[in-house]
């Protein structure tokens, strides 16, 4: 049952759309990036909305189910971007298809998709949405050779604790792996990005279970490393005070106590298994796993300059990654400046690593922001990376040139 402050939060949506719309003459909509566009000040007021309601009332908004909206919302509002091969069949209990490669061999990519929100709304439209302009978006040589699976994993709202995800992302791993597939890219969006981060945890952990294989690349989307915020955290000069009024995600989401128990249970989260940010970084914890470092390998991450938790990401990846960025210490004015915002390695004696700050860039920009790339590649199947808007589509365009880069396909002549 919906709690009476969850039927205020979703009674109260539509007046918060329509104030949003009506102050929007006045104000220009959200600050930041998406300024000048009220349809974007809207999805800005739902996703506040999404992460305002308790865990609990969530599970009325998970009742769709990632299932659902492969095979019933996507299908109907995309019929042409659709129909790939296997789409929405399922590969185990917990994943399913949203291609899989005609005639693909075990060697070649398969992109696991873990979705974000917080471990207790479910895979959205935008999800998908942005994973099929992707997928379109890349060169056809690596495109007709990439299969993409998204996992479908159980929700704290259902009673699913944080810290049993990834025993349902191993499930499906090692099945793949048993089947003698080996080529994999773990790609994930705010906690999905942790759910992935922590799988690797599992694997260095696991390793007398020689027959997995570490991903050959990892790529992160505002992935959201440190669920708790420490008390200084909120305050000036942090990414959790500074950027309040951009982003959707507020600083006390995390610090009530009773959402920390319907996440968590009694569980301590300052766990690698659980919360990797807070437990006191220590780069040894990273620097065996092959996907982070070693030649062959390589790993993605962007975030928000005005993010939330963009410090946190940050700091992951300058001890896990050996990334120097630093919080900006400016503001960009929306401008992109390699020195500040990007570290990318060459790779050749190392993995190749790709860490970006996106200019004005929000939690979630590349998914929630960056979908209606799908109804471009719908209208204009021709449409190629290089035609799309590198601003609008910041993220996008940035994880498309990630994968066409480090995508290994097969070669035609092999079996
Ligand atoms: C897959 O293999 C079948 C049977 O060999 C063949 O008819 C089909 O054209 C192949 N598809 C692709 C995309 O290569
Ligand atoms: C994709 O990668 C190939 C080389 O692997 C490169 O020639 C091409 O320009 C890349 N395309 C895009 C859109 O990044």
């Amino acid at each position: 049952m919906v709690s009476v402050i969850g039927i205020f939060i979703i009674l109260g949506l539509p007046i918060r759309l329509l104030w949003t719309a009506i102050k929007y003459p006045f104000d220009g909509g959200a600050k930041g990036k998406y300024h000048n566009s009220l349809a974007k000040a809207l999805k800005l007021a739902i996703c506040k909305f999404a992460i305002s309601l308790s865990v609990e009332d969530s599970s009325v908004l998970a009742l769709v189910k990632t299932n659902f909206v492969i095979n019933t919302i996507v299908k109907t509002l995309y019929p042409s971007l659709t129909k790939l091969n296997n789409y929405g069949k399922r590969y185990d209990e917990q994943s399913i298809w949203l291609v899989e490669a005609d005639n693909r061999t075990k060697s070649d990519p398969i992109i696991i998709f873990c979705h974000g929100g917080g471990f207790f709304l479910e895979t959205q439209p935008q999800h998908i949405e942005s994973l099929l302009s992707m997928y379109y978006l890349l060169e056809e040589v690596k495109r007709e050779r990439t299969s993409i699976l998204v996992l479908e994993y159980g929700l704290a709202c259902h009673g699913h604790l944080i810290g049993t995800q990834v025993h349902e992302l191993a499930a499906t791993y090692s099945k793949l792996a048993l089947e003698g597939n080996d080529n994999f890219v773990l790609m994930g969006d705010s906690c999905g990005g942790n759910l992935a981060i922590v799988f690797l945890q599992l694997l260095k952990q696991e390793q007398k279970m020689p027959q997995l294989p570490w991903p050959k690349s990892l790529v992160l989307i505002c992935p959201w490393i440190k669920i708790v915020p420490d008390k200084d955290q909120l305050t000036p000069g942090h990414s959790y005070h500074d950027n309040l009024k951009y982003d959707m995600v507020s600083e006390n989401f995390m610090l009530d106590p009773k959402r920390q128990v319907a996440l968590f249970g009694n569980k301590d989260y300052a766990d690698l298994f659980i919360s990797p940010g807070n437990v006191p970084y220590k780069a040894s914890d990273w620097s065996d796993i092959p996907t982070l470092h070693n030649k062959g390998y390589s790993t993605f991450v962007i975030t928000g300059e005005h993010e939330v938790f963009r410090d946190d990401a940050l700091e992951w990846a300058r001890y896990a990654l050996g990334s120097p960025l630093q919080p900006p210490s400016q503001d960009s004015g929306g401008g992109f400046k390699p020195f500040v915002h990007e570290f990318e390695t060459s790779g050749s004696d190392g993995a190749y690593i790709d860490v970006v700050v996106e200019p004005w860039g929000i939690h979630e920009s590349a998914i929630f922001f960056e979908h209606n790339a799908a109804g471009l590649v719908k209208s204009h199947p021709q449409v190629q990376l290089k035609d799309l808007d590198p601003v609008e589509y910041f993220g996008i365009v940035r994880i498309t040139e990630f994968l066409n880069r480090t995508l290994v396909v097969s070669q035609e002549d092999e079996d």
